[in-house]
């Protein structure tokens, strides 16, 4: 009998171990047709100095069971707990890595360079006024010029919203340029500031084209910044980032309503030996001073806008633009 007590003891403690339901636990060993309702049945057989003993022995490897039930009800690692044992040798769990985007890795190795020249990095709202969207950037309301950058609007807001703006109309920026504006209002020269962040066109999109992209605002400002000094800081910025692959640069003639003169940055890419159009640029113009509350003459310099993504594509050699918002995994991984 003794010997049937230890068994049933130890096959318990093995079934909490295995953390066999509560339900079943209680059923098997406390129930009507369980365990010890069985043993209890075969005591009327033993003879009368056996049988005290016994249903004593039983009495205690019930109440052992109950106990444990009913602790487990309350605290569920209890049937854990005895014996305890942990196999070391058990391989541990895999944790599931994440990585960076690619334009977050090409974005950071921009603010990196520009930051070893000097340059702050900083951002601004996604949500701009069409002030500093525009009319900051010599751009007035009804000027063809704004046909450049199709843009979302947004609605007005409604009474019982804040009016954030006294009412002036909002948008989605469709260029990083209105910092510069917002940051020369704050900051007197000499300034040197890069604006990473995103943008947003109201266009088609294709495969170089897509509603949100990225950009990399430039702005640096003294009393005397050239053209050269442009050309220096640019040319440094570029042999950085493509290394061998940086064959020159030039730049065209072009238009921009915040600079002149304006132009268009080419750099010649020795992996496929072409010139690459890869950035817009110019000197401040003096409107875009004036809306900052320079007084004429008080500074000068100049500002570009690069689209990151178009670098990032150059780079790495992605063919469409909206892989990099498509969530693909089968893409972001090979990065
Ligand atoms: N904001 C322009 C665009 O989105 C890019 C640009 C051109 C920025 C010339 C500049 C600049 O700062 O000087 O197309």
């Amino acid at each position: 009998m003794q010997q049937e007590i230890q068994k049933i003891k130890k096959l318990f403690l093995r079934d909490c171990k295995a953390q066999k339901p509560l339900k079943e636990l209680e059923i098997q060993y406390l129930g009507r047709k369980g365990f010890i309702h069985d043993l209890t049945k075969t005591l009327a057989s033993l003879p009368a100095d056996k049988r005290v003993l016994a249903g004593k022995a039983i009495n205690e490897l019930k109440s052992f069971v109950l106990q444990k039930i009913e602790k487990a009800k309350k605290e569920p690692h209890e049937l854990l707990k005895s014996p305890a044992r942990v196999d070391v040798s058990l391989p541990g769990k895999r944790v599931v890595k994440g990585h960076l985007h690619p334009l977050t890795l090409i974005q950071d190795q921009m603010v990196e360079i520009f930051s070893s020249l000097n340059f702050s990095v900083l951002e601004g709202p996604e949500v701009e006024t069409e002030f500093y969207n525009f009319d900051a950037l010599n751009i007035p309301a009804h000027h063809p010029a704004r046909d450049l950058w199709q843009t979302f609007w947004l609605k007005p807001a409604t009474s019982n919203q804040q009016p954030a703006t006294n009412g002036e109309a909002l948008l989605l920026r469709t260029h990083t340029s209105p910092m510069q504006v917002r940051f020369m209002e704050k900051h007197q020269p000499p300034l040197r500031i890069i604006v990473p962040g995103r943008v947003f066109r109201y266009e088609a999109s294709d495969a170089t084209h897509d509603i949100q992209f990225y950009q990399l605002e430039g702005l640096m400002v003294d009393s005397q910044v050239s053209i050269a000094n442009f050309k220096a800081v640019i040319e440094t910025f570029f042999k950085r980032l493509f290394g061998k692959e940086f064959g020159g640069m030039r730049l065209r003639p072009s238009f921009f309503p915040f600079t002149e003169p304006s132009f268009e940055v080419d750099f010649y890419w020795t992996r496929k030996e072409r010139w690459l159009e890869v950035m817009g640029a110019g000197m401040v113009h003096p409107n875009v001073f004036r809306a900052a509350g320079f007084a004429p003459g008080e500074a000068q310099g100049f500002a570009f806008g690069l689209g990151i993504d178009r670098v990032a594509m150059l780079k790495y050699g992605i063919p469409d633009i909206r892989l990099f918002y498509s969530g693909d995994l089968r893409f972001i991984r090979q990065f």
